[in-house]
């Protein structure tokens, strides 16, 4: 919001445009539902086009043009419409009048949230995009998660739901096993591996972060190769989980190192979790929900382990039974999953939770099919609860494949993001600025270069990390949105005090890009309210950049500063104020911020 006068609620010019030719359709006797505008596919033709007639005329049996003909001339002269015409084979062209659209600029630019509408029905949603696993640093296959998740949630937020970010670290399963059973190898004397240990356990962890580290990806691979090591770590995880209390202890130890490491990359992404929930968390609902599931008749026991069957009749492929528990009575990844889903659905207490949306590796897609139908099956959520999961394609290398370090090996994500901040900084140069200010303008730009990157592409696509494009302050990129923001705030700086903004739009003759940029800046509030509908961060991504290039147009096309006539020039800084703040919103939506300048 830019004006304190608290303005009439501004209708979204295509609800407008919706309402009127509804309207016409009406009147010349068709269903009102055929009057839908969308925004033209033609901007060369007309700014909004309605093809109603099209599907019109194969329910009334009529040519589509004639129908169009008669629900033109139905509008017909509208205090919005610069034209309405009907043309060939059955289309409804529409432009708007310049000067309504400098009005409706100026309106919205006094609206909360520039005129979004709030949702209708807010939903109480959860959003689980963490997912680390504590034992390994944050690495570039966490990005994405961390980044859609975090975008996602802010969108939601913006139309008015109240959202819940969760971390939901992996702090309970193969790992820990695994882990444990390398500490007792190589340190088989200590105090947590004697069964008749009864005092206090020792403060200080027996390990640092970076020999965690270490560990991890050893254990991991030895147990690949080793059976009876493999069998020793599966054992360990049973009696983790069934509270051996030297286990419970060097868990702990590993979950305090390492939560503080995640915390401050989790911090470093700009990702902001509510809360900091985990596997284990969930371990206290586990039995009830067995009990449950057993005496419901949901579960039953397959070869030893306790299932619920998830397959549907409509299947085409093959979806396997759910398992809850291993025969050796141990617990799963599932089982943890179906139990968070039961903790979650009182996180909104008193009242339950709408909505969990699941951003994860779209490689887990068939699993989390399953969690669903299971959880739908055995009642743990409300028939009208929304289970959502966006999968998330995978950012690759130049190559194709996952995205690797030069030797081959897992990236960790503070390195992708310092490499990133190198490059915007090698591309400033030339700019003589502090040293300190310019390292913190290229980390600022270099998590808009990362975070852009990954957004402008659709979430479950995969794509490839391209270090000299992402950085690029030109082109579809979040350097070239920074730069267009950081050329308004100069252009505003150089004007000094701001005049008020104008009441009403001044009479003149507007040229081609102010026209175009008036009209995409008063698409925003139908652009969020899609973004959210559709769970969509990259439709964000698309507008801001068309914004760019349509306030570049506009500054390329004015002199904005020399402009001698006032009503003009006064209109024209309102228009680069409200593009500013539109701009503002967007990229915080996205989840990066803006420097002053770079
Ligand atoms: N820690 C898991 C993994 O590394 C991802 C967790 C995703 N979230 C979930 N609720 N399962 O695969």
């Amino acid at each position: 919001m830019l004006q304190n006068q608290v303005g009439n609620s501004v209708k979204k010019i295509i609800t407008l445009l919706d309402e009127l030719l509804g309207s016409a359709f009406e009147a010349c006797g068709y269903e009102k539902r055929f009057g839908v505008a969308t925004v033209s596919n033609r901007p060369d033709l007309c700014q909004y086009q309605c093809n109603g007639a099209m599907a019109a005329a194969k329910q009334y049996h009529k040519a589509p043009i004639a129908i169009a003909n008669e629900v033109a001339a139905a509008v017909g002269e509208q205090e919005m419409l610069e034209t309405c015409e009907a043309v060939a084979p059955g289309f409804i062209n529409i432009n708007i009048k310049t000067e309504y659209l400098a009005d409706y600029v100026l309106r919205m630019s006094s609206e909360e949230h520039f005129g979004v509408e709030p949702a209708e029905n807010p939903r109480k949603v959860v959003i689980d995009y963490g997912g680390a696993n504590v034992a390994k640093p944050l690495h570039v296959g966490h990005m994405r998660p961390a980044v859609i998740g975090e975008a996602v949630k802010r969108i939601l937020r913006y139309v008015g739901h109240r959202v819940i970010g969760d971390a939901h670290l992996g702090d309970w399963g193969t790992p820990i096993g695994l882990i444990i059973t390398e500490l007792k190898v190589r340190q088989p004397d200590l105090v947590y591996f004697d069964p008749d240990y009864t005092g206090e356990y020792p403060k200080e962890p027996p390990f640092t972060v970076s020999e965690l580290e270490e560990i991890y990806p050893y254990a991991s691979k030895w147990s690949k190769e080793h059976d009876d090591y493999r069998e020793e770590s599966r054992k360990a995880i049973l009696d983790l989980q069934q509270g051996r209390r030297g286990y419970m202890a060097l868990w702990e130890h590993i979950m305090r190192i390492s939560m503080e490491d995640l915390k401050k990359n989790y911090d470093n992404l700009g990702t902001v979790f509510d809360i900091w929930g985990k596997e284990s968390d969930a371990q206290k609902y586990i039995p009830d929900m067995i009990k449950d599931m057993k005496e419901n008749g949901y579960a039953h026991i397959s070869e030893g382990a306790l299932v619920v069957d998830v397959k549907e009749e409509t299947d085409t492929k093959e979806v396997p039974p759910c398992m809850i528990l291993k025969s050796d009575g141990a617990t799963l990844y599932n089982t943890t999953d179906l139990a968070t889903i039961v903790e979650r659905m009182q996180l909104f207490a008193p009242e339950q939770t709408d909505q969990i949306i699941y951003v994860v590796d779209k490689r887990q897609d068939l699993y989390f099919d399953q969690i669903f139908r299971c959880a739908r099956k055995t009642k743990l959520v409300n028939p009208d609860t929304i289970l959502t999961f966006i999968g998330n394609g995978t950012m690759n290398g130049q190559d194709g494949k996952p995205f690797k370090t030069r030797e081959g090996g897992v990236m960790r994500l503070e390195v992708l993001i310092e490499s990133v901040a190198e490059e915007v900084m090698r591309k400033m140069e030339d700019r003589d600025f502090p040293k300190e200010e310019k390292r913190e303008i290229a980390h600022k730009v270099g998590l808009a270069a990362l975070k852009y990157g990954d957004l402008s592409n659709q979430a479950t696509k995969d794509y490839i990390f391209d270090m000299e494009r992402f950085t690029s302050f030109e082109g579809n990129t979040g350097p070239y949105i920074l730069y267009t923001m950081v050329r308004i705030k100069s252009i505003l700086a150089k004007i000094g005090e701001l005049p008020a903004m104008p009441e009403k739009a001044g009479t003149y003759e507007r040229g081609a890009e102010e026209t175009k940029l008036l009209l995409t800046i008063a698409r925003f509030a139908d652009m969020v309210e899609k973004a959210a509908a559709e769970l969509a961060p990259h439709k964000v991504c698309q507008y801001l950049f068309e914004l760019a290039d349509n306030v570049n147009g506009f500054y390329h096309a004015n002199k904005i500063v020399a402009e001698s006539d006032e009503t003009k020039n006064n209109e024209w800084i309102s228009i680069l104020r409200t593009a500013l703040a539109v701009f503002s919103d967007g990229i915080e939506m996205l989840g990066f911020e803006a420097p002053d300048r770079m």
